[in-house]
């Protein structure tokens, strides 16, 4: 155990430096790709093992095939391949095999902490011009729906790449569940048959799409089996082959060949020279607690780790809940204001992290806070505007030896691009639209990127998927989130309420606020803050906007003092999960 004892008073920029540095925060201001393999971190890690295991999904079939491999002595590696390839299956408006997924990973027996990068790429071919109209406006189509829209899947890659270098058992032993239930049918739950007939238009543009998911010509009934036996055929071409049986042989030659028929620009190329990466997290140290997220591709974890540092020097305990909400809201605004102007694909572009990460910049940040009042984003200089979608998925997972999974999955859209390539099942994903794909334009979140987002053959789209670890000397979370640029704040609020010492419960229904520097509101679910704290909010000078309840949190909590795992799904969505065995 390396924890410095929890503090109370405000640490000390050298303090703060020094647990920076040595812990491996700051990436190399030339944005170097942290590639294969990453350095272990000597990070703090809990003594003990749990001795029981404990899983977190936004569907039961994925949390009861994580279940099973663990129970079959699988690892919480091997459970996070059988829980994402069920999701492929079970939940595939939000996640699939092919899109992509960010993860990242701590092993307890060396306490190794790695993030897993299978973000897709864009194709060697992408012309910025295929999203445009004739008359030089968005095409949004092309964007969203259709081949063009879908980047290589990374997830295929990066389930092999957990299986080979962290799992115990074997890739194919750890896709049974998923295979199985692809083969043999599920029933469909209500989020699932929502999501098809609201998208049927656009699936009934594509064959093979229809029938895939319009079986009868019509969405999936309330408690018929469905299957999806192409999809299970390449689940096993993948279990028999790893990365040949998708990037390469006869699933590559009917992706690349359905994709070029619907009028996309995908080679063989592009998919044989895919590679997932493994990358060094993102660490920072907040009141005790170490916080182990996601690096770029990633937008989350420097957002998280810039707010985190901004408010490491404030007693926010000591304020009242308008006050607190004050300070967290204006570190949000300097975050995303940062966040979309710097960041991309670290193998493309250099980043300042260095700065970004850096406790000075966070003390500087932190003097520009006027006391008790908003500071309007029209004074800073400023990019970024969007909002959240609620497709994409998170699922925790703690194992029995206290090796941790934090897992996010992605592909984009609400049912990804629609498109299914022919004979294969495959769902593609629509992630070519979180790339700045014309300048000055918002993607589907009101993203406005930068050219450090532009697209470029081969690169990585800039993403907001932040899972997350938070390891305490008390008690240790895996936490994540769906939820486009909400993602960074759910993930940011949900850090923050377990600190407090909230349980697993408490974290995922927690009401939530966001804001993203633009639009300059401050969304808020409904019944978050009684009136007093609106009306002082809004004499700070807070615009504050009513929105539906979003999210899908899954986490899970370890409490070292009695070993106890807990597992927790957010009762927004009651498909979800969390249990314990
Ligand atoms: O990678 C990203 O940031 C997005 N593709 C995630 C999309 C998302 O979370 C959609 N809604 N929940």
């Amino acid at each position: 155990m390396i924890f410095s004892p929890r503090w109370s008073v405000l640490p000390s920029r050298v303090f703060l430096a020094s647990l920076l540095f040595t812990c491996g925060a700051a990436l190399a201001a030339d944005g170097a790709p942290r590639t294969t393999p990453a350095t272990t971190t000597a990070v703090a890690q809990p003594a003990q093992r749990p001795g029981h295991s404990a899983v977190a999904s936004a569907n039961f079939l994925a949390t009861d095939a994580g279940l099973e491999i663990l129970a079959k002595g699988g690892n919480a590696f091997d459970a996070a391949v059988a829980v994402a390839a069920t999701l492929s299956v079970v939940e595939p408006e939000s996640s699939g095999i092919g899109g992509g997924f960010m993860a990242v990973l701590h092993r307890a027996k060396d306490g190794h902490n790695v993030f897993i990068d299978a973000r897709e790429t864009a194709p060697a071919a992408v012309d910025p011009k295929d999203y445009l109209n004739p008359d030089g406006t968005p095409n949004r189509d092309s964007a969203l729906k259709g081949p063009l829209s879908a980047g290589i899947p990374g997830e295929p890659a990066g389930l092999v790449l957990i299986a080979e270098r962290y799992g115990k058992l074997s890739l194919a032993q750890s896709l049974a569940p998923a295979i199985r239930l692809a083969r043999d049918g599920f029933k469909p739950d209500p989020r699932l048959r929502e999501a098809i007939a609201g998208q049927q238009k656009d699936l009934l543009r594509w064959a093979a799409s229809a029938a895939k998911f319009l079986p009868d010509g019509k969405p999936p009934v309330e408690g018929k089996l469905w299957r999806d036996p192409d999809q299970a055929k390449t689940l096993e071409a993948i279990a028999a082959h790893g990365n040949d049986g998708f990037y390469r042989g006869p699933t590559a030659k009917k992706l690349v060949d359905a994709v070029r028929a619907a009028g996309g620009n995908w080679t063989l190329a592009d998919l044989e020279s895919y590679q997932a990466k493994e990358r060094q997290p993102i660490s920072v140290d907040y009141r005790g607690y170490r916080i182990i997220t996601a690096p770029p591709p990633s937008s989350g974890g420097v957002a998280i780790a810039e707010i985190l540092n901004i408010l490491s020097g404030f007693e926010l305990e000591k304020l009242d809940q308008a006050h607190r909400v004050h300070l967290i809201v204006e570190a949000m605004r300097r975050a995303f204001r940062d966040h979309n102007d710097y960041l991309g694909d670290p193998d493309f572009v250099k980043m300042p992290l260095d700065m970004l990460l850096s406790p000075f910049y966070a003390d500087g940040l932190r003097q520009s806070i006027l006391p008790g009042k908003a500071t309007p984003s029209s004074m800073l200089p400023h990019r970024t505007a969007r909002d959240p979608g609620m497709h994409t998925t998170h699922f925790s997972i703690i194992d029995k030896d206290g090796n941790m999974a934090a897992v996010t999955s992605t592909v984009n859209y609400i049912l990804g691009s629609t498109f299914v390539a022919e004979g294969t099942g495959v769902l593609l994903n629509d992630e070519m639209d979180d790339f700045a794909l014309v300048p000055g334009k918002p993607n589907v979140y009101g993203l406005l990127g930068s050219a450090a987002n532009a697209p470029e053959g081969g690169k990585r789209m800039l993403s907001s998927m932040s899972p997350s670890l938070v390891i305490g000397a008390d008690r240790s979370a895996v936490i994540g989130s769906p939820g486009g640029s909400t993602i960074i704040t759910q993930v940011l609020e949900g850090i923050l309420h377990f600190i407090d010492g909230e349980s697993a419960q408490q974290i995922v229904a927690h009401k939530r606020f966001h804001h993203q520097f633009l639009p300059d509101v401050v969304d808020v679910e409904p019944g978050m803050f009684d009136k007093a704290t609106s009306a002082d909010l809004t004499a700070m000078g807070y615009t504050l906007n009513d929105r539906k309840p979003w999210g899908f949190m899954n986490v899970v909590t370890w409490d070292h003092r009695t070993n106890k795992l807990d597992a927790a799904s957010d009762p927004r969505r009651p498909s979800g999960s969390g249990r314990v065995q």
